[in-house]
């Protein structure tokens, strides 16, 4: 220990104890679970009518699935169509898998063509709802229209097979349209969701070397226009990038600035095209789209999935987890522009020949029930939402509901984050009337699509357990050694076999890849998680451990917000920690040093928050920017987030902070937010 700093008189001082909590403390599962006994089996009626109806076949699937997958997953991706037959299921040379090789497919053959031949031709492929009220439907005849013209546009404007096409789109069925289109000649897509900045659209753009971007006047939000070309013009002010097209759908009718030679307008577009556009047989492994994702260091990543193996797995996820029928009306309350859009409104479901239902706007538009006025009116049958819209229906309260009939719900979903059990009660009781499963999906951006879930019809479920890995997935929770961890006890998360729609790579960066996912434990994915299994063997997921926050759902990295701040001329240096909330999960806290001479005040920090806001989007904006002297560190000059993450929480200052530098700072730090 230093002697230097066992000199300073500030040392002496016992480290400050906070007591006064500011904020509530999270809805978090980690606490209640230990002694979570209420379990929910499955009801007779709904297991009668599942594919899969007992613990004792899902069992046997899955051990099939892990033993045998060459036989499990060859049979199951026979449901998709291939142009030309695989010869090899997997190929494995870890970090790098190959799925179904020597195959050809089309996804969006996949999910539009095959179901032209029966009854599904006049189906609802599409039902859209917009915030202001308009409602559409596309059946699957008139879907595959819609993408064989706008696919025909793409190829007008050059866009050949591997090339990058941005979507910056509303939640509006020409985001369908335009990704289905995409994959139908072979384009790689990178949807950027409609709430990041331009700046942010910018480093996408960039980072892809897309050529062409697709977006819309506006979007409608919460009753307000949000200015999505203006956007886009910001992004791509200055010329310096490789973007040659971008095409305007006119969605919101305001005046918007048309870049001649560069900007085109949809409807206009459609007028030289007809609707005949055979879809390009692609390998297996050929690139479907690239999503980026926040990740512990400043800089998104490009996460990169491939064909036949990501839409095997979201067809049989939406085969076997959402149990999806021809007569089901699934509605997937995400936006497109996450992975939960692509994978479970557009990919999964459409591949199933579901109807898949999309709404444009806030939940609270015009009033609190919007979602549930939904429900009643389209006899919405799967509804699968985010713990932390829950929170915010429990929070507007039940009158709501009451005023809705939800009875043709019979499943129900959850996804994004660990949902508490509170919750998953009011979920269960009040919104599936306590006669629908639910199943709590754990997976990421990289894994494609669902890897811990209930099966519905079979599995036992506990609120706030996302229960058991789905087949083929290889879970196991282990301390740092690689060693498992026992029962109840809180380890790291890792997949220990490849599955067939994991991230086949970080666009453009092999090396990230390959340190991000595969370095900490050899041969095994890392998903970032921590997680306990309990004595039934339910895994229960404890959120990130790595410094990824997860904000209404939402994935955003400290060092992103962190440099968004430091690109702000006052401020010296920043460090961003999450602090329990209760209605979104996390909440974010920016710890703020400003530069010489600069005064800090009320006005700085919400300067702060606004700059944030423009640099990455709304969904970083902090929920509080706190000023200190200095920034607790460590003698090695690492930031003790450990410490910020306990002084933004409000909680006592715990564990051992002899290695700090000046502990001063800590005192500084918990009174700078007692104002
Ligand atoms: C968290 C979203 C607990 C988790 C599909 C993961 C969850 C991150 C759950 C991925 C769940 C997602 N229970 N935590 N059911 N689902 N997460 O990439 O921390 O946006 O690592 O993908 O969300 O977020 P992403």
């Amino acid at each position: 220990m230093s002697q230097k700093k066992a000199a300073k008189p500030a040392a002496k001082k016992p480290a400050p104890a906070l007591k006064t909590a500011k904020t509530k403390v999270a809805a978090s599962s980690t606490k209640s679970h230990m002694t979570e006994n209420r379990v929910f089996k499955p009801s007779a009626e709904f297991s009668k009518n599942a594919r899969i109806s007992s613990m004792a076949q899902y069992k046997r699937m899955y051990e099939e699935s892990i033993k045998q997958p060459d036989k499990f997953f060859g049979r199951e991706a026979k449901e998709l169509q291939w142009t030309k037959p695989f010869s090899k299921v997997l190929d494995w040379k870890c970090p790098n898998a190959k799925w179904f090789t020597g195959g050809k497919l089309n996804v969006s053959e996949n999910c539009l063509d095959r179901h032209l031949n029966g009854p599904r031709k006049t189906k609802a492929a599409l039902i859209w709802e917009g915030e202001p009220g308009e409602k559409r439907v596309l059946t699957y005849q008139q879907l595959h229209r819609e993408v064989c013209r706008f696919a025909n546009v793409l190829k007008r404007h050059k866009v050949k097979k591997g090339d990058r096409v941005v979507i910056y789109l509303p939640m509006i069925p020409e985001a369908a349209i335009a990704m289905l289109a995409c994959a139908r000649i072979g384009a790689i897509h990178n949807v950027v969701f409609g709430g990041f900045s331009a700046e942010s659209i910018k480093d996408r753009v960039v980072d892809s070397g897309a050529t062409l971007v697709i977006t819309a006047d506006g979007g409608y939000r919460r009753g307000s226009v949000v200015p999505l070309k203006k956007n886009v013009d910001d992004a791509l002010k200055g010329n310096d990038t490789t973007v040659k097209t971008v095409i305007v759908y006119r969605r919101t009718c305001q005046d918007v600035h048309i870049e001649e030679g560069r900007d085109v307008w949809w409807h206009r577009e459609l007028e030289y095209v007809d609707a005949h556009c055979p879809a390009v047989a692609m390998d297996s492994e050929a690139a479907l789209f690239i999503l980026y994702t926040s990740g512990s260091t400043g800089k998104p990543k490009g996460i990169l999935h491939t064909t036949g193996g990501y839409l095997l797995h979201a067809q049989m996820t939406c085969k076997y987890v959402f149990d999806m029928n021809d007569q089901d009306v699934y509605w997937c309350t995400a936006d497109v522009g996450w992975v939960t859009g692509h994978s479970y409104m557009v990919y999964g479901p459409l591949a199933l020949g579901a109807t898949s239902l999309m709404y444009e706007g806030a939940p609270n538009w015009p009033e609190n029930d919007r979602f549930w006025r939904i429900i009643e009116e389209y006899a919405v049958t799967i509804f699968y939402t985010a713990p932390t819209a829950i929170r915010a229906f429990m929070k507007w309260g039940d009158e709501w509901l009451k005023k809705h009939d939800l009875s043709s719900l019979r499943l129900l979903g959850t996804v994004g984050e660990p949902i508490n059990p509170e919750a998953w009660m009011w979920y269960h009781n009040k919104v599936g009337g306590g006669k629908c499963p639910i199943v709590d999906t754990w997976w990421q951006t990289e894994t494609g699509g669902h890897m811990i879930t209930p099966i519905p019809g079979a599995t036992p479920t506990k609120p706030g357990t996302a229960t058991l890995p789905f087949f083929g997935v290889d879970t196991a929770i282990v301390d740092d050694l690689g060693k498992e961890v026992g029962t109840d006890e809180q380890g790291k998360l890792v997949i220990r076999k490849p599955w067939p729609s994991m991230l086949r790579g970080i666009w453009g960066d092999k090396k990230r890849y390959q340190d991000t996912y595969w370095s900490e434990f050899k041969g095994w994915y890392f998903a970032g998680d921590g997680a306990r299994r309990d004595k039934d063997g339910n895994i229960w997921i404890i959120g990130r451990i790595d410094d990824v926050l997860n904000v209404a759902g939402h994935r955003l990295g400290t060092a992103e917000v962190e440099s968004a701040l430091v690109s702000h001329p006052s401020v010296a240096e920043a460090a961003v920690v999450g602090r329990p909330d209760e209605m979104k999960g996390q909440g974010i806290v920016c710890f703020v040093t400003v530069k010489e001479g600069i005064q800090t005040s009320r006005d700085l920090s919400d300067e702060l928050k606004k700059h944030v806001r423009k640099v990455i989007g709304p969904v970083a904006t902090p929920d509080e920017v706190r000023f200190a002297a200095a920034l607790p560190k460590t003698r090695s000059g690492k930031i003790m987030r450990r410490l910020l993450k306990q002084i933004a929480a409000g909680e006592i200052i715990k564990g051992d902070t002899t290695t700090l530098e000046d502990i001063n700072v800590i005192a500084q730090l918990v009174s700078s937010g007692e104002d």
